[in-house]
Formats: C-alpha cells, structure tokens, sequence
C-alpha cells in the first residue's frame, strides 16, 4: 500500500553475493502465509564474511538500485548487516527469525512458537507410552548454546528435568529424585534436553544413568522437524507486526537495528545494544519444572 517494489534475495547472503534476487510481488506471496521453512531459501555465506564479498553485495543492490536491505536471523546475520552499512552505507533492518529464541534485545524471535509446540505435541506423545510402558524418556529438542527450547518445551511437558547448555548438569540429584519418584509409585518420567555442542547428548545421559543408576532410558532426539510446519498464530502474528515495523523503519530513515518484541509491545533495538550481549534462559523454569513433577 506503500507504492514501495520488494525483492527477495534467494539464498541469503551468498545469494547476495551472487547477485541472484526474484521479484515479490503480491502475487508472488500469496498464499504462503501458512508455509514452513522459507520460500526464499536460506544458508550460511563464507563470502559475505570477508569484505570483498560485502562489497561484490553492496554492489549487486546498488545494480538493482534497491535502497535497504531486511535481514531476518539471528545476531549473525545483524552484524553482517552491521557491516554492510558500514562499509557501503545501506540501510537495514534486522528481524529476530531463529527457534532458539536467543537473540539479545527481544522475548520472542520467530519460528520459536511454532518449534516449541512441535516439540511439546512429540511430547505428549512420548508420554502416552512413557506412562503406559513404565518407562523413563530422554527427549532432546534443539538449541545449540541456548536453552530456551528446552526450557519452554520441559516446562510445558511436565518433565522431571531439563538440562539446558546455560546449566550445569547434576546427575546425582536426579537419580535421586527419580528413585524418591518409583518410591511414591511413579512409573514413568520426561527428562527434556537441549542437544547442545552435537546431536546425540541424550544418548551420552543414557549412558550415565544406566552406569551409575541401573535405568533403562530411552532417547528420542527430536532434531529438524522442529524446524518445519505450518507456523502457529502466535508466529505469524509476530512476523507480522515485525515487518510491518521494519517497513516503518526505513521509510523513516532509520537504519542498523533490529524489531524486538518486548511483552506484547515491538521495539526499536539499535544494533549496537545487541552486539556482544547473550541472552540467557533463566534457571526458574528449569527449578519449577523439577517441583511441578512430582
Ligand atoms: O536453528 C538453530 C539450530 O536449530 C540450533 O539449535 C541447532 O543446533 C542448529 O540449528 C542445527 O542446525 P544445522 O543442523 O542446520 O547445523
């Protein structure tokens, strides 16, 4: 309604790079509101990270004389940004898009919403045989160097445990809790965990509780379905207030900071305010968790 051309950079910054861009249209986004993934593509650019490639994009937007530049991703991505109006002073706008929720300076980054209740709805599914078996689940859902997956996803699937990559692990008191738990006539429990350095940290908590306790856990890794399906209402509502903010921006002239969500309220966030913090899940959830399960 702006009178404003959008184009779309296929590949993320590599595809800038290459100069590859594909005219958006409002026909050319109709009907995706309910998709998963991007239509766009996204991937990682070795490129982009030296300053030859920055200028070889700079360059290719310039050709198309586009005038800003959206980023949706995580602090990564904003501080390629950062750079690209440094250097060759384009204007850009980051919006928070990653599940693990961890970007500095916003509660909420899309696709988190829509990944933890992925993860929750596999829960509860592990839980029915979980509870009919009598038995002991290992879960583990993403999130590399942050928790906030783990946390929300244990929280609300009543785990016994969450470890988180924040946190450290304290196996003995588990054991205990879990023996007190078959005490009182518990059969079964959920111990959610976030993958952390490498896929496969489930299998290794196994491994330690089978050794030192004697249990027969089982693991589920619930790895990158948690990054597909259709987006959830609470998703597509954010997405949309973000970008509409970052369109708002730039109209304004305002550049190098990203749309952050803070409660129910989009924010403002210069980019300077983001660089070098890390946003930490708080240890709360992970302690209410244990006293829910009982
Ligand atoms: O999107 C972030 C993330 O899900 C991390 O939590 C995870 O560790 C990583 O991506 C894995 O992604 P890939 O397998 O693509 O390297």
């Amino acid at each position: 309604g702006q009178g404003l051309k959008v184009t779309g950079v296929p590949g993320g910054y590599q595809g800038l790079v290459e100069s590859r861009f594909q005219e958006l249209d409002l026909r050319a986004l109709a009907n995706i509101i309910q998709r998963g993934g991007t239509i766009l593509k996204t991937g990682r650019s070795q490129d982009f990270m030296r300053p030859e490639g920055r200028a070889r994009a700079a360059k290719a937007l310039q050709s198309q004389s586009i005038q800003a530049l959206v980023v949706i991703g995580g602090d990564g991505s904003f501080q390629g940004a950062q750079l690209l109006f440094q250097e060759h002073q384009i204007p850009v706008v980051g919006i928070p898009g990653t599940i693990d929720n961890d970007v500095p300076g916003t509660d909420r980054c899309i696709g988190f919403d829509t990944a933890i209740n992925t993860a929750l709805d596999a829960i509860d599914r592990i839980r029915d045989t979980a509870a009919s078996h009598d038995r002991l689940f290992i879960v583990e859902v993403m999130g590399r160097d942050s928790g906030f997956i783990a946390a929300a996803v244990g929280l609300a699937g009543g785990a016994e445990e969450i470890f988180t990559p924040e946190h450290p692990i304290h196996l003995e008191k588990l054991i205990e809790r879990i023996q007190a738990g078959i005490r009182r006539g518990k059969s079964s429990s959920i111990l959610v965990t976030a993958e952390g350095q490498k896929p496969g940290r489930a299998y290794d908590l196994a491994e330690q509780l089978r050794k030192r306790a004697g249990f027969d856990a089982k693991v589920c890794i619930l790895g990158h379905q948690q990054r597909g399906g259709a987006p959830t209402a609470m998703d597509r509502v954010l997405a949309s207030r973000m970008g509409a903010e970052a369109i708002q921006c730039l109209l304004e002239g305002k550049t190098h900071l990203m749309i952050g969500a803070e409660g129910e309220k989009i924010r403002r966030i210069p980019f300077d305010q983001i660089f070098g913090k890390r946003r930490l899940v708080s240890a709360e959830d992970v302690q209410l968790s244990r006293a829910l399960a009982i």
